[in-house]
């Protein structure tokens, strides 16, 4: 069955990387969630998309600049009225143990690198005995790598957004676990002899009807949308099928 992972949360709906996105993400019934994360000026890892807060939040600036106390005080929440903060990873990994969703954590590096970020990462998914629940990805495939050195025991995944030639042998070449393609650049052929290969696909972000009955009947391990409600019914309507 092809998992449904909840882009930034649930964020077709609430305001993305918020605590409030991923407990809606979870009440919806699906099988994980998908987050970036940066580093504070004082080395707290917190879960954000953009190297600013501009975009996301009440603040203007890199995040780069904030210590992690400024950039509590801003708020993140700018589709709904209560205010809220930017998380920070541990107060995630923390929720997570009192559910059983995996979690996709993207490590925002390629503008910015935020040396040791990964050690960090590593040391709090240990500290809450998740690692079989986490998936590594990153557009900095040097950070794949690096991760893997220091937590081989924790699933990673490069990302991608344009044609890879025989993807599983890149992925192999890297001992990547899995791929998160485009979902433009992820045909089913593709799909199809990576997992023959054992490595998980997981295409992003899938929010089209249509794109995601493909990869319902291809059989893909998972994708990652901004509106896994949409994406639960068609799966069980896919599932209902005579
Ligand atoms: O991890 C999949 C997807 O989130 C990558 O692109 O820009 O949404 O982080 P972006
Ligand atoms: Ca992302």
């Amino acid at each position: 069955m092809t998992q449904v992972f909840a882009h930034r949360g649930y964020s077709a709906a609430f305001s993305e990387n918020t605590m409030t996105s991923f407990i809606e993400a979870e009440k919806t019934g699906c099988d994980g969630l998908e987050m970036d994360v940066q580093l504070t000026k004082d080395g707290e890892v917190v879960v954000i998309h953009d190297e600013k807060v501009d975009r996301t939040t009440s603040g203007t600036g890199f995040v780069k600049d904030f210590t992690y106390k400024e950039l509590r005080n801003l708020n993140a929440n700018k589709m709904g009225v209560k205010k809220e903060p930017i998380p920070s990873l541990e107060e995630l990994l923390e929720w997570l143990q009192s559910n059983k969703l995996i979690c996709n954590i993207e490590f925002k590096n390629g503008i910015i690198r935020y040396e040791g970020m990964e050690e960090k990462v590593i040391e709090l998914v240990r500290k809450y005995g998740l690692t079989d629940r986490i998936v590594f990805s990153s557009f900095n495939h040097y950070s794949i790598v690096h991760s893997f050195r220091h937590a081989p025991e924790i699933e990673t995944a490069p990302l991608y957004s344009e044609g890879l030639y025989m993807p599983w042998i890149y992925a192999q070449s890297i001992r990547a676990g899995g791929i998160h393609p485009k979902y433009t650049v992820a045909p089913d052929e593709i799909i199809k002899q990576a997992m023959e290969n054992g490595i998980a696909v997981r295409p992003y972000t899938v929010n089209k009807d249509a794109d995601m009955l493909r990869l319902f009947k291809v059989g893909c391990t998972a994708f990652i949308t901004d509106d896994p409600i949409k994406a639960l019914r068609i799966r069980k309507q896919f599932e209902k099928r005579p």
